[in-house]
């Protein structure tokens, strides 16, 4: 059974980067745990995306979908409320991807921030491809052929949700209008029936005059407050109302969410890539072995010296996990050389052990069983591919293509 679509429909995506840590957690697994309940939500890991980036070596890839699929499970996404599913195993992906293509200027590939960034930013790698171009194009792809209304990312990802809003724009201008929208929108109108087709015709005046946008949403809300309408003459009403057509791709929101920052080892950002990690299912004796090792305030060096936490990166794990009291115990302690740093991660320590025993005992269940992942993933696919099914076929025959 899966949660209905009381507030709309909710993707996201997470590369196979292999076993995921304490960051990826706390900036967005968790965030997505908690959505699954409030939204429809599908969650994908992004192979081909992986690809766009590293397309030589490819041979741990099948192991990397895995151990995210298990820290996913572990975390606690449920596949009997949400979709979870890989982004290869749905092909529909790639054809929306090569059909938006066709309709996307290269300047809004090459002026989406990531594109020179990650350029200068992973020298190392060779990316002049044609598939790194594409890749947020690829993301839109993904994102479109859900028709999802929320994309919970980073910050650094606002710019790519930006260009699939532009794209479906682009594309519901050039393809969402039918020969005989006119007529048939004027049929809709009338089947509002009786005050409601007044009220449509005087709200969407109003909107269309004067920008006037709090008729816009009253417009919008008498719509879909009439439950008898057609899902066909919905569209047409709502294209209507900003002298659109249809639209057949609804703009996405990026919903950002506070999320804390998790400090690696080393004090800089955690990443894989700066080899400053804990994962979600290290082994507890390395977690306490690694976390005794964190580096703290410089201004500490002996055990006299008072520290300032708001120095000290362990002092950002304890607003993560530590009670008020113990934040102050560690503040004061800190600033009064009262206690020693290893005395202070201690309770953080404690709460990280116990956090990873738990990722670790839900997990044990799949990696004894790989069967079951193999169970998830393809009910997963398979459900995404209905959906991503139906928004193909309304795509193709927008564009005049074939649709069997
Ligand atoms: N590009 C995202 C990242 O690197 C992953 C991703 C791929 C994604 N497709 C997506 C995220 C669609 C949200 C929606 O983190
Ligand atoms: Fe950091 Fe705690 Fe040491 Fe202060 S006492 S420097 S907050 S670890």
């Amino acid at each position: 059974m899966s949660t209905p679509n009381p507030g709309g429909r909710v993707l996201s995506g997470m590369r196979p980067t292999g076993r995921l840590h304490l960051g990826n957690y706390h900036g967005a697994l968790r965030n997505w745990v908690r959505l699954q309940y409030e939204f429809e939500c599908y969650f994908f890991i992004a192979d081909w995306h992986m690809l766009t980036t590293g397309y030589e070596d490819t041979a741990a890839l099948p192991q990397h979908v895995h151990e995210v699929l298990i820290d996913w499970l572990a975390a606690g996404l449920n596949p009997g409320v949400a979709t979870l599913f890989v982004q290869s195993h749905v092909p529909e992906h790639a054809e929306l991807h090569l059909l938006l293509s066709m309709i996307t200027p290269l300047s809004w590939l090459e002026r989406v921030p990531s594109y020179k960034d990650q350029q200068e930013q992973l020298k190392n790698q060779d990316l002049t491809t044609y598939g790194f171009l594409g890749y947020p194009l690829l993301q839109s792809a993904d994102i479109l052929v859900y028709r999802a209304q929320h994309v919970p990312v980073g910050e650094d990802q606002v710019a790519h949700v930006e260009l699939t809003r532009e794209t479906a724009r682009r594309f519901n201008h050039l393809y969402g209008r039918e020969p005989d929208f006119e007529e048939k929108v004027e049929r809709a109108v009338k089947a509002l029936g009786g005050r409601n087709t007044t009220l449509y015709r005087q709200l969407r005046r109003k909107y269309q005059e004067s920008g006037d946008h709090e008729a816009l949403e009253r417009a919008r809300a008498l719509v879909q407050g009439v439950s008898r309408l057609t899902v066909a003459d919905r569209d047409r009403l709502l294209g209507y109302l900003e002298g659109t057509g249809v639209t057949i791709l609804p703009e996405p929101q990026a919903l950002l969410t506070d999320t804390p920052k998790v400090p690696g080892l080393d004090g800089r950002k955690m990443s894989k890539s700066y080899g400053n990690t804990i994962e979600l299912r290290e082994d507890p004796q390395a977690v306490t072995r690694k976390l005794r090792a964190m580096k703290t305030d410089p201004s500490r060096a002996r055990r006299t010296d008072p520290g300032e936490p708001t120095r000290c990166p362990v002092w950002d794990l304890h607003k993560i996990y530590s009670s008020e009291e113990v934040r102050r115990w560690a503040a004061d302690g800190c600033r009064s050389a009262g206690i020693g740093c290893l005395e202070c991660k201690q309770p953080v320590i404690d709460k990280i052990v116990a956090e990873v025993t738990a990722l670790r005992g839900r997990a044990q269940e799949y990696t004894e069983n790989p069967e079951l992942l193999r169970d998830i993933v393809a009910e997963g696919s398979e459900k995404a591919r209905d959906t991503a099914r139906e928004t193909l076929e309304e795509v193709r025959r927008a564009m005049h293509l074939r649709t069997d």
